[in-house]
């Protein structure tokens, strides 16, 4: 939500996505780690610190796996309500999981950005994010997103306004012209998320990418986010492939599918 970035401030519509990475964009809610801590008699924190661990574990899961891009939610605008005293031991994390994983992103070939606003986040961690976006920005073998201070409908009002501005200056907008704002008042052009999965057995989608996660294909599992490992990603995965994505057409299966069900009714009825 960087209201103030140039595309914005010049009255542009952002440029329409051009070399766009087409493989696999799977987003994570990264749910369960007060849980996970809770069991083993720690404070959350140390279930958050354990929710670090996996994240590193599942970025390079994703590698392997040649995903494309991995979008985790790790902290939505809602979670400023949490207590003082654990919003900043999140900060602090959040601050030495950049320092941690600069190198390792640059050996590996992982770009890291970071999606959400800004104006609220301490300056130290903004400082961070900014020299981590800046030196893994020519990486291509793994886009990772972190959304800190995120929220899906705060980004949809921030671009729905920008719209209203194009629209005075008479620029059309429609979906693509729409998804285009959205995008970049994230800072990125990507695709679509393919597959969202949200860990801890909750089933809620939290304000995390509504318009992004249009067709994604939901997956659902009760680990908790600090056990959650590659062999969890994979058996998501092995799901995903399985699933039928129609986009709300008819395909070929489907059309199959439905010609036996005339001919077997046809049968029945001895037309
Ligand atoms: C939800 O679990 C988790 C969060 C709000 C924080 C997510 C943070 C991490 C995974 C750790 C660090 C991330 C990075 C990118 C370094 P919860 O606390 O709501 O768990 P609960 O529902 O069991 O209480």
């Amino acid at each position: 939500m960087d209201s103030s970035s140039s595309e914005m401030e010049h009255g542009n519509l952002p440029q329409p996505i051009s070399g766009l990475d087409h493989r696999l964009h799977v987003a994570i809610i990264m749910d369960g780690n007060g849980r996970w801590a809770k069991k083993r008699g720690l404070p959350r924190i140390a279930g958050h610190r354990a929710g670090a661990h996996a994240v590193r574990r599942v970025t390079d899961a994703a590698r392997e796996l040649g995903i494309g891009t991995l979008t985790v939610f790790a902290f939505s605008s809602d979670n400023w309500q949490r207590p003082v005293t654990e919003v900043s031991a999140l900060m602090r994390l959040f601050h030495r999981y950049l320092r941690w994983e600069m190198g390792r992103c640059l050996k590996d070939g992982v770009r890291l950005s970071v999606i959400g606003r800004r104006d609220r986040l301490p300056q130290w961690l903004v400082k961070e994010i900014e020299h981590s976006e800046e030196v893994t920005r020519h990486e291509k073998r793994l886009h990772l997103r972190v959304a800190l201070d995120y929220s899906s409908r705060d980004s949809i009002v921030a671009a729905a306004r920008q719209a209203q501005h194009m629209k005075d200056e008479g620029f059309d907008i429609d979906r693509d012209s729409f998804q285009s704002l959205l995008s970049a008042l994230n800072r990125d052009q990507v695709k679509d998320v393919d597959l969202l999965i949200r860990t801890s057995g909750e089933l809620r989608l939290s304000d995390f990418m509504l318009w992004e996660c249009a067709y994604a294909e939901l997956y659902f599992t009760s680990v908790l986010w600090p056990d959650f490992k590659k062999e969890h990603l994979s058996e998501a995965l092995d799901e995903y492939s399985r699933r039928d994505r129609r986009y709300g057409a008819v395909k070929e299966t489907a059309l199959a599918a439905a010609a036996e069900t005339q001919a077997e009714t046809a049968e029945v009825l001895g037309d």
